[in-house]
């Protein structure tokens, strides 16, 4: 069988319309960025939209109109529906969903209180299914064969660090949710794959540089993690986002239900 070779770029996303969650900062932004760079139009849904509004105001004028933002909680139940309303009306439709928005307090499981195991397993991973969901009937209904991309983990293999166990059950849930899923949706065209980063300088782990930095005991904690790096240093947002472009655009469009781990090197060790 002749296989034809695509003339245009595979990486290209231009034209595409895109949903990322969490976008306002850290990892969720370095998507933002890198898809707003290769083409897309984009719609952040995140609790916190000033950051956002600010790198709006900083594009050149011809891209503003790429970005929107809808300012939403994440743990209500009515937004994952919400969220794809917006994408209609405000774009016509939905080709990519990035499912980033996550939370990793540090608690040990013998200090746990069910009402915080309960918000990171629905925002982690109940809010991620739901707005899958509400995405993959859109494109089903609109005939796209669309992308969706899952933010994991490297924890939703392996566990970091004490604390994490009732995060690491949620990014478990993720990687195992979005092999079913891709299984379920693969006839309608649509792929699902998964992005497992390693430790990530970001807002959330106070490691950013802006935003609030980390607890001296945190500090430490990551510190001792980046010794444990072969590459020897933290990953950008950006390290994850060009991953993200990937798994986004045609460049992928034979892989589904795959994890692709981007730690540099962490899991060797
Ligand atoms: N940073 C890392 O080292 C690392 C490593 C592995 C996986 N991850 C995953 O990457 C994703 C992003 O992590 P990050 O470090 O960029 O986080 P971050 O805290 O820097 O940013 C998270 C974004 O999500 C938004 N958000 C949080 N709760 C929300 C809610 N209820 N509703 C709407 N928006 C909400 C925040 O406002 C923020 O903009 C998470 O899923 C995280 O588990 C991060």
């Amino acid at each position: 069988m002749q296989v034809q070779m695509e003339t245009t770029n595979p990486f290209s996303l231009a034209g595409k319309r895109a949903l990322v969650t969490g976008g306002a900062m850290g990892i969720g932004m370095g998507i933002v960025r890198r898809f707003v760079d290769s083409g897309a139009k984009v719609l952040v849904a995140d609790k916190v939209i000033s950051p956002v509004e600010k790198y709006i105001s900083n594009l050149p004028e011809s891209n503003r109109h790429s970005v929107s933002v809808i300012d939403v909680d994440l743990l209500d139940v009515e937004v994952p529906d919400l969220m794809l309303s917006e994408m209609v009306k405000v774009f016509g439709g939905i080709d990519i969903l990035v499912n980033n928005a996550g939370i990793y307090p540090t608690v040990p499981m013998l200090d746990m209180s069910p009402q915080l195991f309960d918000k990171v397993y629905h925002l982690n991973l109940r809010a991620l299914a739901f707005t899958s969901k509400a995405a993959a009937k859109e494109m089903i209904k609109q005939k796209i064969h669309g992308k969706i991309v899952n933010i994991a983990s490297i924890d939703s293999i392996h566990p970091s660090s004490v604390g994490l166990a009732a995060y690491d059950a949620s990014k478990g849930g993720v990687l195992m949710f979005t092999k079913n899923f891709a299984l379920e949706v693969a006839k309608s065209g649509i792929t699902v794959n998964a992005i497992a980063p390693g430790g990530i300088a970001t807002e959330g782990t106070g490691m950013s540089g802006s935003g609030t930095p980390a607890s001296e005991e945190i500090r430490r904690m990551l510190e001792d993690f980046k010794k444990q790096i072969p590459m020897g240093r933290m990953g950008t947002p950006d390290d994850i986002a060009k991953v993200a472009v990937f798994l986004a655009s045609s460049a992928s469009d034979y892989m589904t239900g795959s994890l692709v781990v981007v730690d540099g090197g962490r899991l060797l060790m």
